[in-house]
């Protein structure tokens, strides 16, 4: 037997066409909707990615008319839209249908109202009874959406390719590890795992799926890649924006749930997991589980040397004075939610004893930036012992956001008679090296959940080996509120106390 031909590894990463379906987004007037959504769903019209039979049925409970959902979306394509200015032939075919239900979508009798306007879509539209519903709605409406749907027959079985009906949940899935699981049986009473598609946008965006490219599409680098060679790893998903509006939510979440728990914990399980046998789906997943799970959860008495937490006070974004966390509208001030949390974490396996990751994110920092950094040991011996500083270690740093690209920090030799070093950037950027604007990551899930490819969603066992990693770590939060909040300024890289973490191991936070 030819083992190139494993049957499991022809699983490929071709791209298929999209199927005929109508999109319900459920929470059409919210937030998500304008700023995310819609401007995908325009972009990938305009790149004509979108299936030739295709309706868009936003339902929310504001009292809008086709035509005011209509207007409220060409507005948001003209604002965010990766493909501006908006085409008015693509919109009009696009806006033809779009169609608006006003309802309390946790009623049950609402539902009742989606199925003419579903098989009015299959008729006019010629969506073949193909049905994606995105919950862009607040945790709690869930499971009520899933269920009226249910009830309401509006979810076709798990039948494959004809006839599918694909649920797009957004985060947070759940708030700790209990809930997550209660939340995953529940779904899945109603749903096959099939048709779940718990979404985590890091995992569209074109950097993160590069990492699967650099790290398993060349030799390079895989040999490097353990606790021989590697000192630490260092995650920073840093943002300058604060609350925009979002505070009550963020009140009842913090940072720690909305951004570490999914993102962090995505891009360190991408970043360290095993090759996995093919690009499967499953494939990746099962690897990605295998190193969440290898995760050694701190314990309680641990929480404070292993994890800090932060909140803003007023600052400066650029020239711009911006208040305090406490003084977000929608926040009750005093407040001991975390909107900077800093961890420091350890993978207990063969390929990562001993190395910690170290992750860090925060609001209102003073650069929107995401990276990670790979970073070497050092050299075993210094032959350059003359010379004003020894060799730096390498580091090797991908940047997921802004300026997408990947950089390696090597020595080199000062030109000149004396023998002295300096770290040059070996870089390569997206940008330059392929011209165009890499798609949105929303516009890469979208066009997966209609073909049905689950690779870049979140699997329910995935979610819960996340939340168990943090669980403690919010308990002992929720017990012990914060004390000297606000701990940082707008505008600052954060607490003093995140700089404990790495230098319990002699290093310091990276300066970006
Ligand atoms: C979302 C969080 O998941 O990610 C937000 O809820 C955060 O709080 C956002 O601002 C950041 O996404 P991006 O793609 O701008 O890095």
């Amino acid at each position: 037997m030819d083992l190139r031909q494993n049957p499991l590894r022809s699983e490929s990463a071709v791209r298929k066409r999209a199927q005929p379906c109508a999109l319900v987004a459920f929470g059409a007037t919210g937030d998500l909707m304008k700023r995310k959504l819609m401007p995908a769903i325009y972009s990938l019209a305009a790149e004509g990615m979108l299936p030739a039979g295709f309706s868009l049925i936003g339902v929310s409970r504001s009292e809008w008319s086709d035509d005011d959902f209509r207007n409220a979306m060409r507005e948001a394509a003209d604002r965010d839209s990766r493909r501006r200015p908006v085409d008015d032939t693509v919109w009009r075919s696009l806006a033809e249908g779009m169609r608006y239900l006003s309802a309390d979508f946790t009623d049950v009798s609402s539902e009742e109202r989606l199925r003419p306007l579903l098989e009015q879509s299959d008729a006019v539209r010629h969506t073949e009874g193909n049905r994606l519903f995105y919950l862009a709605v607040p945790p709690k409406a869930f499971r009520p959406i899933v269920e009226n749907l249910q009830k309401e027959d509006l979810v076709n079985a798990d039948d494959g390719d004809a006839h599918w009906s694909r649920v797009v949940i957004e985060k947070p899935f759940g708030r700790d590890l209990d809930s997550a699981i209660a939340l995953n049986a529940e779904i899945s009473r109603l749903l096959g795992e099939r048709q779940i598609y718990r979404i985590d946008h890091y995992l569209g965006k074109e950097t993160v799926q590069n990492i699967l490219v650099l790290r398993f599409g060349n030799r390079l680098f895989e040999p490097l890649w353990n606790q021989r060679y590697v000192d630490r790893v260092e995650i920073t998903i840093a943002e300058t924006l604060g609350m925009e509006g979002r505070g009550a939510f963020y009140d009842e979440t913090g940072i720690l749930r909305d951004i570490i728990t999914n993102h962090g914990l995505q891009l360190l399980a991408m970043i360290a997991m095993e090759p996995p046998i093919s690009l499967g789906a499953d494939a990746i997943r099962d690897e990605k589980l295998k190193l969440l799970r290898s995760i050694r959860l701190i314990s309680s008495d641990q929480v404070d040397r292993y994890a800090v937490r932060g909140q803003y006070g007023s600052g400066f974004i650029g020239a711009a004075a911006v208040p305090g966390y406490a003084d977000e509208p929608g926040v009750t001030a005093p407040s001991s939610t975390d909107v900077y949390a800093a961890l420091e974490l350890y993978v207990d396996n063969w390929r990562w004893a001993g190395v910690p990751f170290f992750i860090r994110a925060g609001k209102r920092l003073p650069k929107r930036v995401t990276e990670i950094a790979i970073h070497f040991k050092g050299v075993p011996l210094n032959l350059f012992e003359g010379t004003p500083a020894p060799p730096s270690p390498n580091v090797l740093s991908l940047r997921i956001q802004p300026n997408e690209g990947v950089t390696m920090l090597v020595d080199a030799k000062l030109p000149g008679a004396v023998m002295q070093m300096q770290p040059v950037r070996m870089d390569f950027d997206y940008s330059s090296a392929f011209g165009a604007d890499p798609p949105d990551a929303y516009e890469r899930l979208l066009h997966d959940v209609m073909v049905g490819d689950q690779t870049l969603f979140t699997r329910g066992d995935e979610v819960e080996a996340e939340w168990r990693v943090v669980t403690p770590i919010l308990q002992k939060w929720a017990s012990s509120p914060a004390s000297g909040f606000p701990n940082y300024e707008a505008g600052s890289w954060g607490p003093a106390d995140a700089d404990a973490l790495p230098a319990h191991v002699g290093a310091h936070w990276r300066r970006l």
